[in-house]
Formats: structure tokens, C-alpha cells, sequence
């Protein structure tokens, strides 16, 4: 990925200053040469910087005065609902195959032009030279890793830097508590299997990632969906309620940093509780951290393992949204059932192929993805903050949407008993993909939100395609 240009990098530095009222509504912007002096610019980076923010409509020109700080359009879109803190319903078997199933060959009647379905990051956005520098690297010094077997846990060397990397999330593992995976998925479907079997119910968060209740109902599992709030996660109280009406829950699975589809946080409170919960209670805590270092800051977030002292916590990561989306590399530490999911690898898929855990490692243990990453949150923050201004500005009034603080989604609902099914279909039409609701719950509660990608970079054509899904959405 190119690094952001300084005057994209500058336009959200005041687009902050804007949001946060440090330069009120009606105030004038500092002049194009206090900007070129204060951030030693040149004209042309200073005037771009200026122009970027009037086309977001965060500055206006006025004839001979320069620029100022415009009165908001519009007021940004309130909060989505709050859920109750309330009983689940009883766990089912989950049925989701099928809508996501049916969902996706819906898709495929159409060319997509705008894929705002998936939750991945533009092609652009990943670092694909280094990688394939530091592949090459790999190769020439170790030709026979392609001729020798693989390691059963994976590389070695990717497992030390993966460990050392864990560190400022507050978990604290050596490299031979790691075992390398299949992706994210692999990890949890490992993890599933070695705490539950099918017939057994699993507390999830609700709404929750539709790969999740897949991997439910292909393992026979029955989903416990726990009331969770895009401002903090999962309600630890709905949980702890839910127990003690259902006694049978054999285990939690939570992605308590930027969870999907809510963006949601944990707070390190709520973390804390919830390990100590399932500790005392005797049901492991599946965590899965595909999205916490897409934060807006350099800011780590820590990882509800950070408070595991007895192994309880089973940690699955994913390198597909933060690194690359083409290899498939994921990480699973998971505690005391080390050895049973080391044992269940091995049955299942056998060791990951190695080369290009070898390039990660490389690059992973260099400075330069310290400066990718901070590039990618940029970035993404970026990104996300055009796609909530588009969604305050073309969706219609009464739509609910909580800003998250990182990741790679929003978490929208639609007014009134809009029906996100109807809206995906007719946005299809128009080459835009989007992510129903119905999509991220066994319950019909979500049928009116929808789930949208902040992957893309905002060009023109972008704004053109959420203006079109807004007014669709005024009509559906
Ligand atoms: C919360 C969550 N977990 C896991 C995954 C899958 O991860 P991977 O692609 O590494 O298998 C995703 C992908 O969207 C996700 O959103």
C-alpha cells in the first residue's frame, strides 16, 4: 500500500480538530500559508488539503477570505438501539446455511461493482511487494521448505514473532502455545471441537459473525444468542441470566475487540468480568481477535486473554484482515486444550504449508510492518469516517448507526420495518453488494439492519453508489 498523501493524511488531522469543535462551526481554517509553514507543505499540498475537506463538506471557500468551517449538514446519525438486558430465547440449532447460502447465489446473479458485503480490506490496501519480496527471501534461503515436511504447530520463526507481536495486547504466550492455522475459522472450528460436541449449546454474541453460526450448525451445535451492544460488546448480565435459566451452556465464544457485525468494544471491565465468569462457572471462553489491531490509534487493545491465569481462554486470530487476505493464516492458543487441538489438527488438516509463514515472519518481525500498519489504520479510519458521513448524509431519517472506533464495518438500521432482504436485492441490481441482517442472527431481530464494508477507498464512483443504496433505502 502507498503511504496515505500528506495532504489526505493533513484533510483528516483537521477533519478531527472539526469533529472534536477545537475549530468551531463558521471559524476560519488556518490560511494556505500558516499551512504550508506550520506542516511544511507546499502550496499545491496545502490548496489539495483545503479542496478535500470542502468537497466532505467540512470547509466552504468564501471569495477572497479563504476558508471556513462549515455548519454541520446534517446532525450524525443517532446510536443504534440499545438491547435489553433480558432472558435469550432457548438455544437452537442454528439454520443459517441456507439464507447465507441463498444470500450469496442472490448475489452472483449480478456483476458487483461495489462489494460492501465483505469484510475484508481493498486489494490495495495490503502490503503485496513486501510480502513478495520477503517470499522470495524465503525461498532462496531455504529452497528445500518446499520438498521438506512442515512443522506440525507451523514455523517456528512465525510463531516467536506472532508471540512477541501478542505482547502489547497483554497476552503473554511462548512461541510453542502457538499453533498456526487455516485462517480464523480453522481456529475456532478447532477450538469448538475441542471443548463441545454436537447436541451441545454454545453462548454466542447476537447479532454475531454469520461464519460463526456456520461452523454451529455444520459441528451440531445449538447457538445461545446473548443480547450485545455496539457500544460494549456482549452483555455480560444477560449471560450470567441466561445461565441461570439454560445450565447447560458448555461454552462462550466472544470477538470482544471491534466485533462483527456491531464494532464493538469491550470495555477491559467488562473483559475482565466475563473471563473470571466463565472461569468460575467451569465453561471455556473462545475469544476471537480477527480485528483488534485495525484500531483507529496506535493504542493497543487488550485481549480478554490478558486476564486468563488458568488456561480457560482459548485465543483464535486471524491474519486475513490485518496482513493478507490471500494467504489464509490464523493462530489458535488455546490453553489447557493445547494438546487436544494440536491432536485434532493433525486429524484434520494436517500441518500448514510453510513458505509463506516464513515470509510473514520475516516481514512481521520487521520495523517496516510497524509503519504498514499504522498506514493501514489510517487508512481504514479514513475510509470509515466518509462511509458514516455517506450514510448521515443519504439514508433516510430514523436510520441508527454507532461509529466504531476500528475495524473494517458498520453496523447500520435502517428506520421504521425496512427490510434489509428487499434493500439487498435491489442494490444488487445496481451492482452494489451489501450484508443483510438476517445474515447474523438464527432470530429475525436484525431483518431491518444491514452490515456495510469500510474496505473500499471513498472515490467518487463510491459516493455515487451510497447515494443510490440511501435513497434505495428510503424505499424499502
Ligand atoms: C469475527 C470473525 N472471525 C473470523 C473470521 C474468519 O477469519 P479467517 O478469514 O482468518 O478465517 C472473520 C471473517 O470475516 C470474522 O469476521
Amino acid at each position: 500500500m502507498d503511504t496515505l498523501p500528506l495532504y489526505r493524511q493533513l484533510a483528516i488531522h483537521y477533519r478531527q480538530a472539526i469533529d472534536a469543535g477545537t475549530l468551531a462551526p463558521g471559524s476560519r481554517m488556518p490560511s494556505l500559508r500558516a499551512l504550508m509553514d506550520r506542516h511544511a507543505v507546499s502550496l499545491s499540498t496545502a490548496l489539495q488539503t483545503c479542496r478535500h475537506l470542502e468537497r466532505d463538506g467540512y470547509l466552504e471557500a468564501r471569495p477572497r477570505s479563504g476558508y471556513f468551517v462549515r455548519q454541520p449538514r446534517r446532525p450524525a446519525c443517532e446510536p443504534v438501539s440499545e438491547p435489553a438486558v433480558r432472558l435469550a430465547e432457548p438455544a437452537r440449532y442454528v439454520g443459517i446455511q441456507e439464507r447465507v447460502t441463498s444470500i450469496i447465489a442472490q448475489g452472483k446473479q449480478y456483476p458487483v461493482q461495489f462489494n460492501l458485503a465483505a469484510a475484508s480490506g481493498a486489494c490495495e490496501l495490503y502490503p503485496a511487494e513486501a510480502l513478495k519480496q520477503a517470499t522470495i527471501r524465503a525461498l532462496r534461503n531455504d529452497p528445500s521448505v518446499l520438498t521438506s515436511s512442515a512443522p506440525p504447530m507451523g514455523s517456528a520463526a512465525l510463531r516467536s514473532v506472532l508471540a512477541e507481536r501478542a505482547l502489547p495486547s497483554r497476552i503473554v504466550l511462548g512461541r510453542d502455545d502457538i499453533i498456526i492455522t487455516n485462517g480464523c475459522i480453522e481456529a475456532l472450528n478447532l477450538a469448538l471441537r475441542a471443548v463441545a460436541q454436537a447436541g451441545d449449546v454454545i453462548a454466542v454474541e447476537s447479532p454475531t459473525y454469520y461464519g460463526l453460526l456456520q461452523i454451529l450448525e455444520a459441528l451440531g451445535m445449538k447457538a445461545l444468542e446473548i443480547p450485545s451492544s455496539a457500544q460494549s460488546g456482549i452483555s455480560v448480565e444477560a449471560l450470567e441470566l441466561a445461565a441461570q435459566t439454560y445450565r447447560d451452556i458448555k461454552a462462550v465464544v466472544v470477538v470482544p475487540n471491534f466485533q462483527n457485525p456491531l464494532g464493538a468494544v469491550m470495555p477491559d471491565e467488562s473483559k475482565a468480568r466475563l473471563v473470571a465468569w466463565c472461569e468460575a462457572n467451569a465453561i471455556p471462553l473462545i475469544e476471537d481477535d480477527t480485528y483488534s489491531l485495525l484500531g483507529s490509534t496506535d493504542t493497543p487493545l487488550s485481549a480478554a486473554k490478558a486476564w486468563d491465569r488458568t488456561g480457560n481462554v482459548i485465543h483464535c486470530a486471524s491474519l486475513h484482515k490485518t496482513l493478507a487476505p490471500g494467504m489464509r493464516l490464523g493462530w489458535i492458543s488455546a490453553g489447557r486444550w493445547h494438546e487436544r487441538v494440536a491432536q485434532l489438527k493433525h486429524a484434520q488438516s494436517r500441518a500448514q504449508e510453510v513458505l509463506l509463514q516464513l515470509a510473514v515472519a520475516d516481514f512481521m518481525g520487521s520495523s517496516a510492518y510497524e509503519r504498514y500498519l499504522r498506514r493501514l489504520r489510517l487508512a481504514l479510519r479514513d475510509q470509515r469516517e466518509q462511509m458514516i458521513e455517506a450514510v448521515a448524509t443519504y439514508f433516510p431519517e430514523g436510520t441508527r448507526l454507532t461509529p466504531p472506533q476500528g475495524g473494517l464495518i458498520l453496523w447500520v438500521e435502517l428506520p421504521g420495518r425496512a427490510s434489509s432482504e428487499l434493500l439487498f436485492e435491489r442494490a444488487m441490481r445496481e451492482g452494489i453488494a451489501i450484508a443483510p441482517g438476517q445474515m447474523f442472527s438464527n432470530s429475525d431481530r436484525f431483518d431491518s439492519c444491514i452490515r456495510l464494508s469500510c474496505g473500499l477507498p471513498y472515490t467518487r464512483e463510491l459516493n455515487t453508489a451510497m447515494r443510490t443504496l440511501g435513497s434505495l433505502a428510503a424505499e424499502c
